[in-house]
């Protein structure tokens, strides 16, 4: 699978949303971050706000719930119009259910783990989902330092979709950078989330092509 790029909105100008979507136009994805001050330690932005985003922007929106209850509240997301919706497993009371009702509203269905949530549980819930999300910080925050602890499971993770031949993407969040892509590639990542990287960068398109050529050349 050729490396897509999913420039994190939060490490965005919040106060212009619009805009800030239009700098990233090169992007595969928009990453939407939900965070609800329970799941993670920090408030950012809910429906209202993906609605409004997903009308104005010409690329499809990568929501990450960090959010406590998200079989309540993940549906409400595609409704808004995100074109992926990812919950985390720490916080899924039914994640199979969940996940098929996210299909059923012709979604894209991932899971996200935390650092410390092993990937071997879910083995078997993989041919529900359209992505896993291995975080490689701990969620809450934009320009965190990467966790390299993160790759072993990466590549388990890899070698389980691999094994099962499914067409599931394997997402990077948390840290991605020019310095930290090549060796989340080369463990199997294939779909890459950044923040700082893109948004602190002179810029950002530019940056985004140079991530998704690093990512590509360190893949195999
Ligand atoms: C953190 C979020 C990330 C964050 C990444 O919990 O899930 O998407 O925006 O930011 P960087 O790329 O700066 O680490
Ligand atoms: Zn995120």
């Amino acid at each position: 699978m050729s490396p897509m790029i999913s420039p994190s909105m939060l490490s965005s100008d919040f106060a212009n949303l619009a805009a800030e979507a239009r700098r990233v136009s090169g992007a595969d994805w928009l990453h939407v971050d939900v965070m609800d001050n329970h799941f993670v330690p920090n408030l950012t932005l809910g429906v209202p706000v993906v609605e409004a985003l997903a009308k104005v922007a010409d690329t499809p929106l990568d929501c990450h719930l960090m959010i406590e209850d998200p079989d309540r509240w993940a549906p409400a997301y595609v409704e808004a119009g995100a074109g992926s919706v990812t919950f985390h497993a720490e916080a899924a009371a039914a994640p199979v259910r969940l996940a098929r009702e996210l299909r059923s509203l012709d979604a894209r269905a991932g899971l996200a783990l935390k650092p410390a949530t092993p990937v071997e549980p879910y083995e078997d819930l993989l041919a529900e989902l359209d992505m896993l999300l291995v975080m490689t910080v701990e969620p809450g925050f934009g320009g965190q330092a990467f966790l390299d602890l993160c790759l072993p499971k990466l590549r388990r993770a890899r070698a389980m979709v691999d094994r099962h031949g499914l067409d599931v993407r394997l997402q990077v969040d948390g840290g991605i950078s020019l310095d930290t892509v090549e060796r989340c590639a080369e463990a199997g990542a294939d779909t890459f989330v950044a923040g700082s990287a893109v948004f602190g960068a002179d810029d950002p398109d530019a940056m985004i092509e140079s991530l998704r050529a690093a990512a590509a050349a360190a893949a195999h």
